[in-house]
């Protein structure tokens, strides 16, 4: 379903630098907006979702949701992105994958110097989103973040595949790369060592687990009575609102 009239006109928006647009900037601007309003949302068979039958606590609802997700044909559905915030609080946001969800919370990892390692580190707090188009549905979580300590990384590491170990091994992440053929040498070196050596140390890697405070599920709908439940923990129990979408 397109959010716009398929013909509906928009001036264009001048460039940012306040001269005019060229003709052939002005084309792609107009393409561009063109495309953007053909793309549809919510255009397919979606599952009903009735709050008044959801479970007390979040974790079962969000398994059942990751996995009903998966079963739908969703591509890749334990991928989320992870919005965190450095000391001055202005955010930044990445893809990760999800390790687990379990009681303690949502699992996830990566290298304690990159930039959301840093940010962590700073400001233990952050907030996860999770979209499932094939079912119209999306989940946010949010709270503070703790490490899980170097043994239960380091096993959690040596789980994953010989691929996830090279790449932890290559480390300095978010740091700059001066080329890549620099990248290719340190990568080759890195499946080397992880085929050889399954079990090797990458200190700086790190499980981190986002204790949630806050997790609102959202159900889209085709005529937009979009359907958001948000669970919220306070003073050791779980309550929960519906929203206006
Ligand atoms: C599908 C997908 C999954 C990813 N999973 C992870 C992950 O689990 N851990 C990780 O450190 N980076 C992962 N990345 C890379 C991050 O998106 C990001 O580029 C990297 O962690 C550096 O982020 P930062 O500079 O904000 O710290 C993934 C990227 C994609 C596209």
């Amino acid at each position: 379903m397109s959010d716009h009239p398929a013909h509906q006109d928009t001036p264009d928006a001048a460039p940012a630098d306040g001269t005019a647009p060229t003709g052939e900037a002005d084309a792609a601007g107009r393409a561009f907006r063109e495309l953007l309003r053909g793309l549809r949302v919510w255009d397919c068979e979606l599952p009903a979702f009735d709050p008044a039958r959801a479970p007390a606590e979040p974790l079962p609802l969000f398994r059942q949701w990751l996995r009903e997700a998966a079963e739908a044909g969703q591509p890749e559905p334990h991928t989320m992105t992870l919005a965190t915030a450095d000391a001055a609080g202005a955010p930044s946001v990445r893809t990760l994958m999800l390790h687990d969800a379990d009681e303690r919370g949502w699992h996830f990892a990566s290298h304690r110097g990159s930039r959301k390692g840093r940010e962590l580190a700073a400001r233990p707090r952050a907030a996860l989103g999770f979209y499932w188009p094939a079912v119209g549905r999306q989940v946010r979580v949010s709270g503070p973040v703790t490490e899980a300590g170097p043994e239960e990384s380091a096993a959690d590491l040596h789980r994953r595949s010989t691929g996830a170990l090279a790449a932890a091994l290559v480390g300095r992440q978010s740091e700059v790369l001066d080329s890549t053929e620099e990248l290719a040498r340190v990568s080759e070196a890195a499946w080397e060592r992880a085929q050889r050596e399954p079990d090797a140390a990458v200190p700086s890697w790190t499980l981190y687990v986002l204790h949630p405070e806050e997790v609102e599920f959202f159900q889209g709908d085709a005529r937009r009575r979009h359907v958001r439940l948000n669970y919220r923990h306070e003073g050791g129990r779980w309550t929960t609102e519906l929203l206006w979408p």
